[in-house]
């Protein structure tokens, strides 16, 4: 058996009541031999470095639940399945504790994973493990198989200068670049940099240049080349072929690695259109080079899907993603709606990417969010509830992260994830204060809230890793931006935070009749001090009052008013004891 029905769901039940991802290393005689919690795996190195002879599988089978309904392995548990020469992968979904759907996969020729399910949990008992295993074991000692497939792709980055004009690469660009690169899972063998007074219109850079940019790809064996700029279709596909390799831009290598983070249906959905609907124009002429450059960066689709190279049917595609993502929005409206219902304030946590947004939020909520010290962590906004200290509770949702020139493409395909910022009554902009060059990444995140129309609400700054500088340069900073000093890591000034939060959230105002009964006249005095009374009228028993108040402070003067006690506290001895 593959997965144990017991089993599977004890680690469901398990992964619910941990709010976060578990998973077991199972040995062929059923051993647990090690426990993972949470994305963070200190130790699974080790236990399969030993586990491990260079050839043939582990001989451990990884069980994972994940912490939604949708269990389709990821493309990072895919890899880790290959790389670890795992026996098998089973992931299991589950609601509120229950398997809702389990998926088995195992590794094929050259590292190809089988996939198979969704496997209702009833049917689980059925699907065997012993010829699965037996079939990955005889392709893992093939002697065509290489001893580890996973060689990372040599890449060379390319930027271009151009003196006295903005936009172009700067050492700065260039450094993101890499992490990128690197976060794709890329090897940086080397870097080319350009200074130009105007871009080449056919291949971005000088002809010399790419003649000399093909000598170094031939010398470093290098597998790809990847701009900093937006490369037009008609120069990716020159490039290309006067290269002979794979070429880059900044955009394929950020929707690359979306393919491989979306967690969610949902994320995987918007990963796929935004990828589609930028290969659509670039397909021309370059069916045969596509398939001949195969595999690897650039050309990962969400799960297994392979990117087409077929126009029509990407294009009815494009039209079924839309329609599908369409729906996710329409649900997520709909959940907004619930929360405004409840008059639930929403602060949205924004900030580049790798500024510290899922562990604010994990911080403040234990939401167990998957946190990584890579670029684009986050795919799918989570939303947790929190209370803040005045105000009482809030929902708080994490969001992709932001970065310099996110592609128009990717803007309208992650319309569901930004909309929950155009939604919200408050933003947190976490800044990474420790990075060297947090300036330009604060004004590419504003920049990009401009655009998204998202300015005109408060934004309270917190200016995150701040354990990482001395502590003068921090005073230095709260002074220069007026930001809120915190660490996400080490769960200090959330408080702060949350107080600087509170004071944000634009207070929200009902209008209410009140009935004071003129025994309880004192109260007039602090309902005209805590809202706006627009008429008074005097009844035979009671003051009739039309008052525009917030809501919270309506609900209290009107308990207060009801109260038959007249040694009732007053309305601020109430608030105090909340
Ligand atoms: P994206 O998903 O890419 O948008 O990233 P994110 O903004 O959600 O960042 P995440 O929370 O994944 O954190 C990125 C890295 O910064 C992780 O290695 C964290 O441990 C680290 N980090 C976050 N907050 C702090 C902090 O206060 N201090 C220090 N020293 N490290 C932190």
């Amino acid at each position: 058996m593959a997965c144990s029905p017991d089993l599977a769901r004890r680690l469901a039940a398990l992964g619910a009541r941990a709010g976060r991802e578990v998973g077991v290393l199972v040995s062929r005689h059923g051993r647990v031999v090690h426990a993972l919690v949470g994305r963070n795996w200190p130790g699974l190195e080790a236990t399969l470095a030993q586990r491990r002879d260079g050839r043939g599988l582990c001989g451990l089978r990884l069980l994972l639940t994940y912490g939604q309904p949708d269990a389709h392995p990821t493309d990072a548990d895919l890899e880790l399945l290959d790389h670890a020469r795992l026996d098998l992968l089973v992931t299991i979904g589950q609601r509120n504790g229950e398997v809702t759907e389990v998926w088995v996969a195992s590794r094929g020729r050259g590292g190809v994973a089988h996939i198979e399910g969704s496997i209702p949990p009833d049917a689980l008992a059925h699907v065997a493990a012993a010829h699965r295993i037996r079939s990955a074991e005889q392709h893992a000692r093939d002697p065509a198989e290489p001893a580890s497939h996973h060689r990372a792709e040599r890449a060379v980055l390319v930027g271009l200068v151009v003196p006295g004009r903005e936009g172009w690469s700067t050492p700065a660009t260039l450094e993101e670049l890499r992490r990128l690169a690197e976060t794709a899972g890329a090897d940086v063998v080397d870097v080319v940099v350009q200074s130009r007074p105007r871009p080449d219109p056919s291949t971005l850079i000088g002809k010399g240049k790419v003649q000399e940019l093909r000598g170094l790809c031939e010398r470093e064996a290098a597998d790809l080349v990847v701009f900093d700029e937006e490369l037009t279709p008609a120069q990716q596909r020159t490039l290309e072929e006067e290269l002979g390799i794979k070429v880059l831009d900044r955009t394929a290598l950020v929707l690359d690695i979306f393919a491989r983070r979306a967690r969610t249906r949902e994320g995987r959905l918007q990963v796929e259109l935004a990828q589609m609907t930028y290969l659509l124009p670039r397909l021309v002429g370059r069916g045969v080079l596509l398939s001949r450059l195969g595999g690897g960066i650039g050309t990962r689709g969400p799960g297994e899907t392979k990117l087409e190279t077929d126009r029509r049917r990407i294009r009815s595609r494009i039209t079924d993603l839309r329609v599908r993502i369409e729906e996710i929005t329409r649900h997520r409206r709909m959940q907004r709606r619930a929360r405004r219902a409840f008059q639930l304030p929403v602060v949205a946590l924004v900030g580049y990417t790798n500024a510290g947004k899922s562990t604010l939020l994990n911080a403040l909520t234990d939401a167990g969010v998957a946190v990584e010290d890579k670029l684009f962590a986050t795919l799918d906004p989570t939303a947790r509830r929190v209370e803040l200290p005045a105000g009482g509770p809030a929902v708080v949702v994490d969001t992709v992260g932001f970065i310099q020139k996110l592609p128009t493409q990717l803007v309208a395909a992650f319309r569901a994830t930004l909309e929950e910022i155009t939604a919200s009554d408050v933003l947190v902009h976490v800044l990474d204060v420790a990075h060297p060059d947090w300036p330009r990444q604060k004004r590419a995140v504003e920049e990009v809230l401009a655009e998204l129309g998202a300015t005109d609400r408060p934004i309270v700054l917190a200016l995150n890793k701040v354990d990482r500088i001395p502590p003068q340069q921090a005073r230095a900073l709260i002074v220069q931006t007026g930001g809120v000093p915190i660490s996400a890591l080490r769960r200090e000034g959330l408080a702060g935070l949350l107080e600087a939060v509170g004071a944000a959230l634009p207070r929200r105002t009902a209008r209410a009749t009140l009935e004071v009964p003129y025994g309880r006249a004192g109260l007039l005095g602090e309902i005209y001090a805590l809202g706006q009374v627009l008429q008074q009228d005097y009844g035979p028993d009671s003051i009739r009052l039309e008052v525009e108040a917030p809501t919270a402070v309506l609900e209290k003067i009107r308990s207060v008013a009801a109260s038959d006690d007249r040694d009732a506290p007053s309305l601020e001895e109430r608030a105090q004891d909340r």
